[in-house]
């Protein structure tokens, strides 16, 4: 199956925060950072999808002896980062890359974090990169997840789903992002082996944070 082009997030690196104020006010922020506490305990972080460091700068600060890669598409976002990172940006590894072509070489993370990054990616896509992810993992490393979602209802029908569309819409102007739908990421993790401990739901079900363990089986058929 041909990948779908990658996007650009170039051009929002500096405003995308400020977007992000205008249209959601608090809510991702809260979303990113609903899982905070469980994540202080980490050595190693992979941060895949990073973009301008916010959360990554933060969950520097509230632990301090985790190491973090942190993969993004867009260098002006991972410059964000370093520079948000401050006198922590020593334990940061800032990688330019496309994460559906690989992970970092090596393993050991005992946390991963995708923060509104499975929506820029297919279902094939997130099952792929869930099947990949699993093997670079200590056993109970942890997942968290953030991301818009379309809960079951007349919300969903009504409200969510418009907003997620147009929310594809404009993303796909402003940085050529192909894909049109939310990825089933709920089955992808479950299939390559996670188990969901934890979930919160923000603006009756718009927004989602998840706490994924890795768990010591095998991926499911
Ligand atoms: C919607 S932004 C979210 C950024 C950040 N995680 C947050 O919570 O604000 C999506 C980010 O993922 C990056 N991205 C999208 N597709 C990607 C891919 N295939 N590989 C690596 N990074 C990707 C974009 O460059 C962008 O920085």
């Amino acid at each position: 199956m041909t990948a779908l082009a990658a996007p650009n997030f170039d051009r929002l690196a500096g405003v995308y925060r400020w977007m992000e104020w205008l249209s959601f006010g608090g809510w991702l922020w809260q979303c990113r950072c609903a899982f905070l506490p469980e994540m202080r305990t980490s050595r190693r972080a992979l941060v895949l999808g990073d973009g301008d460091g916010r959360f990554t700068a933060r969950l520097l600060r509230e632990s301090p002896l985790v190491r973090v890669d942190a993969m993004d598409l867009s260098p002006p976002m991972l410059d964000g980062l370093m520079g948000r990172a401050g006198e922590d940006r020593a334990r940061v590894r800032p990688l330019v890359a496309d994460v559906r072509d690989g992970l970092p070489d090596g393993a050991g993370y005992d946390l991963v974090v995708t923060h509104f990054l499975l929506d820029c990616l297919t279902t094939g896509e997130v099952e792929a990169l869930a099947a990949q992810v699993k093997t670079k993992l200590t056993v109970k490393a942890l997942w968290v997840v953030s991301e818009f979602a379309i809960p079951q209802g007349w919300f969903g029908r009504v409200v969510a789903r418009p907003v997620v569309s147009l929310l594809y819409w404009a993303f796909g102007w402003m940085t050529g992002l192909r894909v049109r739908k939310l990825p089933d990421w709920t089955g992808a993790l479950e299939r390559a082996g996670f188990v969901l401990e934890g979930r919160r739901s923000r603006l009756h079900g718009l927004l989602v944070s998840e706490r994924w363990r890795a768990g010591s089986g095998e991926p499911a058929a």
